[in-house]
């Protein structure tokens, strides 16, 4: 994308700290950052980026006091970790941008706070500095529809009004959501709601032919306008933002396969698996005779490294077939030509990854948006299929099959070739993102 030298403003972005919400993030700062803005990011001292990685921006650190709090870091307890963040980084973080505010130069003004949704505190520093703000969704825009739909109204505008989005299971989600809310839960579900209602803006990591229905829906309940220009990591390439090293000796092994005969297994940052799990991955891999690419990060089997619980004879039987790594540089994995079919936990960030180069998903969602985000591959676009029940050795081989090679899966494999094709219309000058991206700079930017 062009720089755009004419522009001088300087815009604020706030990570939450975890991998599926720091990659979206920096790569809608490169984004801006091509069209000219000058780019600031605030984080907290928890899992920080890697400044190095992005020279072009300037980095700033607030403290987050999260040892003092006590609060755990597994994702089971993330409500009580969002609640922490909100509560010990607004301080520190206002007084960094007030600092910035009164440093300012008259060439180089601050056009705007963009936040990870989770940061709410960000809405209301924004707003006692008069300052707009911008919540940045990582997730599939259908996740809005349960906060700007108001909770009485959701099951009857679920089952009655949006007939194209049945598949997603909404109401059943909205019943498993409210059976037993904790405390933080309504918290923060209040709070976020609360600070999007005083945003100037949403920006949704989406794209309008993935979402048709729900966005229509979300325009007409939204008390403020969402620009939907995803999928981000394709509008302007940026620098890696892995918290872990990439090993890229897997693009190498890629190399040498054949064309679309990989099938590249991950689970994401924080998705966990069990010991048993592990050995069924294993022989349904080696079984089903195709090579694949797996990852086994750290912490993937809760307490382990992984890889010492792959089942005797396996890395003999499969040989050179088989790649294992701790993380793989996963865009350009899916990328290459090699590469047929994606195991996938469903995380947005891998879905829209996988749409992006027309790479069909087994799907197996392990909580949260993940399960919203599987019934849109497998049931709504039809380029999935879902791994359902206890992980068995048979059926994943059988799936790999219908993947990558059956007949029965051809149709599905088309379709996700099709994806390919219409995502990169959406990208090019006039489509539906770059437009989108082109309105938000107009109407919020330029105020
Ligand atoms: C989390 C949630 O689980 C997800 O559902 C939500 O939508 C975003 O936050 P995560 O589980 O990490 O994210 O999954 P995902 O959204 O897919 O993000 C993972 C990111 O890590 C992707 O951008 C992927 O490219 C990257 N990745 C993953 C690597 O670079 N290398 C790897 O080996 C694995």
């Amino acid at each position: 994308m062009e720089k755009q030298a004419e522009n001088s403003s300087r815009l604020v972005l706030v990570l939450y700290p975890f991998q599926g919400h720091i990659n979206p993030m920096l790569q809608l700062a490169t984004i801006f950052h091509a069209k000219g803005y000058s780019i600031t990011i605030i984080h907290p001292e928890f899992n920080s980026p890697n400044p190095s990685n992005h020279p072009q921006f300037t980095f700033i650190s607030v403290p987050d006091k999260l040892l003092e709090s006590k609060v755990s870091l597994s994702p089971g307890d993330f409500m009580n970790l969002v609640l922490a963040l909100n509560k010990n980084c607004a301080a520190p973080f206002k007084k960094c941008l007030k600092q910035m505010l009164d440093d300012e130069h008259p060439c180089e003004r601050i056009a705007g706070v963009i936040y990870d949704g989770l940061m709410y505190f960000a809405q209301t520093v924004a707003d006692d500095l008069g300052l707009p703000g911008i919540s940045m969704r990582p997730t599939a825009a259908a996740m809005l529809l349960f906060a700007v739909i108001p909770q009485i109204e959701q099951e009857s505008v679920f089952d009655r009004q949006i007939p194209e989005l049945q598949p997603l299971e909404l109401t059943q989600m909205v019943t498993s959501m409210s059976k037993s809310p904790t405390d933080a839960m309504t918290e923060v579900r209040a709070a976020s709601l609360n600070a999007m209602k005083r945003s100037a803006g949403m920006i949704a990591n989406s794209i309008e032919f993935l979402e048709h229905a729900a966005l229509t829906k979300i325009g007409e309940h939204s008390p403020v306008p969402v620009f939907t220009i995803g999928p981000f990591h394709k509008l302007a390439p940026s620098s890696s933002s892995s918290l872990l090293q990439e090993e890229a000796d897997c693009i190498s092994w890629l190399d040498k396969q054949a064309p679309k005969s990989v099938i590249y297994v991950s689970f994401g940052s924080m998705a966990s698996l069990s010991k048993q799990d592990i050995v069924e991955i294993s022989w349904g891999l080696a079984n089903s005779e195709q090579p694949f690419l797996w990852v086994i990060r750290p912490g993937l089997v809760l307490g382990s490294e992984g890889t010492e619980l792959l089942p005797d004879g396996f890395l003999e039987t499969v040989g050179d077939r088989g790649c294992i790594v701790k993380w793989a540089p996963q865009k350009e994995v899916l990328a290459h030509c090699a590469v047929g079919g994606f195991w996938t936990h469903c995380g947005w960030n891998s879905t829209l990854e996988s749409v992006s180069e027309g790479v069909p998903m087994l799907c197996r969602p392990c909580f949260g948006d993940q399960f919203l985000n599987m019934r849109y591959i497998c049931y709504i676009w039809k380029i999935g299929l879902e791994l359902e029940n206890e992980l068995e050795r048979g059926k994943i081989k059988g799936a790999i099959k219908t993947l990558l090679v059956n007949i029965e899966g051809k149709e599905m494999r088309n379709k996700a070739m099709e994806f390919k094709g219409k995502t990169e219309l959406c990208l090019r000058e006039g489509g539906s993102s770059s437009s989108s991206l082109d309105e938000f700079t107009k109407r919020i930017l330029s105020v």
